[in-house]
Formats: C-alpha cells, sequence, structure tokens
C-alpha cells in the first residue's frame, strides 16, 4: 500500500488486510514489551492542520509501539500562520526525512494533492480531510463492529448482514463519508437518519437507506448505532430549529437506549457533545464502545503504517513481523 486516502477505492480484499492486520497488532499490545523493531530508523511525520486528540495521540503511539521516530506538527505556533503553504511546509518535513506524512487538513482533498503532486516522495495517511474522508476512522469502526460481534474468531470475516445505522449530522461529517463507503464494501446494510437538513444532497448514489426519524430506525434493530458529532464549526447557517429540538428528536436519550436490541452498539468517534447528540446514559452504558473505539484506533493505525511502511513486499511475511521478537 502506498497511500491510505480514502476507504472509498478499497477492495474487500484490502480493507480486510488491513483489519486483520490491525488483529495482529492488537495480540502484540497484550504481551508486557508493547513495542516491535518492524519501523525502527522510519520516520513518520504527524502534520496536523486541525485539532485532534484521538487520531494525532493514536497516530504517534503507533508509530512509537512500531519503533518509528515520530515528529509532530501542528500548524497553531508554526510558520503556517506566516503564510507558508502546504507544499512548502510539507517539503521543509521531507527535507527533515519523512518517510510518511499523516495529515489532517480543513480542505477536501488535501492528502490527495500532497500524495499526487510530487512535492514529496513519502507515503500519506489521510487522518481526515474536510468533510471528504476519514479512513482511519472507519477502519477502526469496522474492527469495533467486527470484533464486538465475532470476537476472537474475526479474522477474515467481513461485516454481510450487519445493520449499521449512523445518526446526525452526515452533512458535515467525513467519518460518515468514510464509514458509508467501508462498511458497504464489506457488505455491511448502512442506513442514515438525519434532520433533511443535514443530509447531503448527492445521497441518493450512496449506497444507504435513509430515514428522518430516530425511532423508527431504533425500532428496526439495528446491530451498531453510531452517534455523529453536531459540527458546529462547520456550520455557517442554522441547520435545525435549538440544539433542545435537535436532541430531542435526534438524540440518543435514556429512552431511546432502552429501545435497543440486547446485544446493540453504541458507537461515537469522538469528540461528544454530551446531552446533544448523546446522552450521558448512553455514552457511559456498557452497550457503548466510544473508549473500546479508541483503543482499538491504535492498532488499526500500527496495521496502516506498516502496510505503508514496510512495503507490499514484505506484505507475505507481515504476520512474522508481528510475531518475532520484541524490543524496548
Ligand atoms: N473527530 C472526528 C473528525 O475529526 C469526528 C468529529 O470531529 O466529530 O472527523
Ligand atoms: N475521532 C476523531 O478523529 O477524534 P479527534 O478529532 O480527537 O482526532
Amino acid at each position: 500500500m502506498r497511500h491510505l486516502l480514502d476507504t472509498k477505492s478499497l477492495s474487500p480484499a484490502e480493507a480486510l488486510r488491513i483489519l486483520d492486520v490491525a488483529e495482529d497488532m492488537a495480540d502484540t499490545q497484550q504481551r508486557e514489551v508493547k513495542k516491535l523493531p518492524t519501523l525502527r530508523g522510519r520516520t513518520v511525520v504527524n502534520l496536523f492542520f486541525e485539532d485532534s486528540t484521538r487520531t494525532r495521540i493514536s497516530f504517534e503511539a503507533a508509530a512509537k509501539r512500531l519503533s518509528a521516530d515520530v515528529i509532530n506538527f501542528a500548524a497553531k505556533g508554526s510558520s503556517v500562520s506566516k503564510g507558508e503553504s502546504l507544499q512548502d511546509t510539507a517539503q521543509t518535513l521531507q527535507a527533515m526525512g519523512a518517510d510518511a506524512v499523516v495529515i489532517r487538513h480543513g480542505a477536501s482533498g488535501a492528502p490527495r494533492t500532497l500524495a499526487t503532486s510530487g512535492w514529496i516522495s513519502a507515503g500519506v495517511v489521510n487522518a481526515g480531510d474536510g468533510t471528504h474522508e476519514h479512513p482511519t476512522q472507519a477502519l477502526l469502526d469496522a474492527y469495533t463492529i467486527r470484533k464486538r460481534r465475532f470476537g476472537d474468531d474475526s479474522r477474515g470475516r467481513d461485516l454481510s448482514g450487519v445493520g449499521v445505522t449512523i445518526v446526525g449530522d452526515i452533512l458535515h461529517s467525513r467519518v460518515a463519508r468514510s464509514n458509508v463507503w467501508l462498511l458497504h464494501t464489506l457488505g455491511a446494510r448502512v442506513t442514515l437518519v438525519a434532520p433533511p437538513t443535514l443530509i447531503p444532497q448527492d445521497v441518493s448514489t450512496w449506497p444507504v437507506r435513509v430515514l428522518y426519524d430516530l425511532d423508527e430506525a431504533i425500532a428496526a434493530q439495528p446491530d451498531a448505532l453510531m452517534m455523529l458529532r453536531i459540527q458546529l464549526e462547520r456550520m455557517n447557517a442554522a441547520y435545525f430549529p435549538t440544539e433542545r429540538e435537535y436532541s430531542r428528536r435526534w438524540g440518543l436519550d435514556a429512552r431511546r437506549l432502552q429501545g435497543l436490541g440486547a446485544d446493540s452498539i453504541v458507537m461515537h468517534p469522538g469528540p461528544m457533545n454530551r446531552g446533544l447528540e448523546i446522552s450521558a446514559e448512553a455514552a457511559d452504558s456498557p452497550r457503548s464502545t466510544v473508549l473500546e473505539q479508541v483503543a482499538n484506533g491504535v492498532s488499526v493505525r500500527m496495521a496502516a503504517l506498516y502496510l505503508l511502511l514496510a512495503g507490499a513486499e514484505r506484505d507475505a511475511d507481515s504476520t512474522d513481523a508481528t510475531r518475532k521478537g520484541t524490543t524496548r
């Protein structure tokens, strides 16, 4: 794998390969010494033009557990504020020896520009671009659903027959887009629920069913209910009457939580607006996979960096690479 820019272009085999390597990585994280020598001597640059807690930290943890060197770059406090361009910033980091660049950017398409412009030769991982995609988030979500469903028997399995309902600010959500494509590729049935104003205009071309009523969606007993954050920072108009009204109609409250099937899980990519799209009862319930998603994110990002940097030629003995000894 040369870059990881989206989930839309992943084949079922490629998606399963990443999830299965993530399983191998997760196994290594059960050991007393968690560090693998696999990426020793390689440098991963985290290039973040937008705020992040989970994604940035878990890419850093993933790279370090594979023994790579990590450089963290945040646009805030950098020479970006002096007007330095993406090209010059990226080339500066490449000159310092970056082998992989993990980029989060407010502009949809920025990671692809970086990967295809010829400015740098490093592999590029999209860590969220505008409202376009957030592929490693969708991969860790799919991993979490698969793990809850199949446990230790997850390897090699897709999500055929699994029903996933994604609720909320679909319009501004790169998490929703990446999940729609990946879940569909893995055989899941995807339903979107939102006020009509928060459904994208081109949704008719997506492989999904659209509902506007959350109670109707819950009555259909989805296996996973994924609540999305209302992204106020991307809204330049009033998309719903009031937060109170939004919460009443599209929020996951205690009553709706009770309506879910016995084995259904509640997901949220984070950060959560507690009391708006998700109540504390739902966020903290045993059904909630919010913290599992975060933990699984490290294994999935280890897999992505491994497949990118250890290269296709080593793909064949990848299992070896994770089973071989550890290093401090
Ligand atoms: N953290 C996710 C993202 O950056 C979701 C969110 O911010 O609501 O896309
Ligand atoms: N889920 C997610 O991407 O979180 P951060 O924005 O904190 O990285």
